[in-house]
């Protein structure tokens, strides 16, 4: 371990792989990355797979997380899935706000906030996930961008409850697009988020706090981008969908 926090290493497989494939996909990691405790590492299937998944990686070194969940507890809303049906499969960590669902699904902060208390209220640990777009760091306001974020989908936490959530430090050009944030951009994006955690909480719980960088995170790209000091882990997509570049993207990590 280089840092006195353990790198996090997650993939979000967003909308992809059936069941079967799932499974082919995590029986390689398992075996893989078999033995691997200087990482914590985690697999974010679709819904779907979280049933089978859990059973395979049940008894090993892979954690497992759901990439979205509801605010709500159980009732009446139709499409949605409780934190408490995420429990039933061992879920551990929920990615919430991912720049795609604050796009695509119009999710603001403030709900944010609120599935990542429901999060915490059924013991799962929330990955927030917050970044600017191009058209924010080219007109120079990324760190408002960030603080405004991050003071928004944090909001009501208790500090013991932000020590146990990650946050994931998205630019969202850099995600799906081969261009990965240089490593001083990232560290510099990352060293604000923690002074901004400072402010928000304070400097102890800013220590413990997990910030992963994601966006085009390559087995080419891991090494570096870890290395930085406060780049605590990485949340991977399209990289995480085969078992050779996610497994080279943690061995290179250590
Ligand atoms: P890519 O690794 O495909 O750029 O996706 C990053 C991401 O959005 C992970 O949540």
């Amino acid at each position: 371990m280089h840092k006195d926090r353990k790198l996090l290493i997650a993939g979000n497989w967003k909308m992809n792989k059936t069941v079967a494939e799932g499974l082919d996909l995590v029986q390689g990691l398992r075996r893989e990355l078999a033995g691997v405790k200087e990482v914590d590492i985690v697999v974010c299937p679709p819904y779907t797979a979280l049933s089978e998944v859990s059973k395979i990686i049940m008894d090993s070194n892979l954690r497992l997380g759901a990439q979205n969940m509801s605010e709500q507890a159980p009732g009446a809303y139709t499409g949605e899935i409780a934190a408490a049906m995420l429990k039933e499969f061992s879920v551990r960590y929920v990615i919430l706000g991912h720049s795609e669902r604050r796009q695509f699904q119009k999710e603001s902060s403030e709900l944010i906030a609120k599935k990542a208390l429901a999060a915490h209220a059924a013991s799962l640990k929330p990955i927030v996930c917050i970044g600017e777009t191009l058209e924010e760091r080219e007109k120079g306001v990324t760190e408002q961008i960030l603080e405004q974020q991050l003071r928004g989908s944090l909001a009501g936490l208790s500090k013991e409850q932000m020590a146990e959530t990650v946050v994931a430090y998205e630019p969202v050009w850099a995600i799906g697009t081969g261009k990965t944030a240089t490593t001083q951009q990232a560290q510099d994006a990352h060293a604000f988020i923690r002074k901004v955690l400072v402010s928000l909480f304070d400097d102890a719980v800013a220590k413990r706090v997990r910030i992963q960088y994601g966006g085009s995170v390559k087995p080419a790209n891991a090494r570096e981008l870890m290395s930085q000091p406060d780049v605590d882990g990485a949340l991977v997509g399209g990289a995480s969908l085969e078992v050779r570049s996610f497994t080279d993207i943690i061995k290179n990590s250590i």
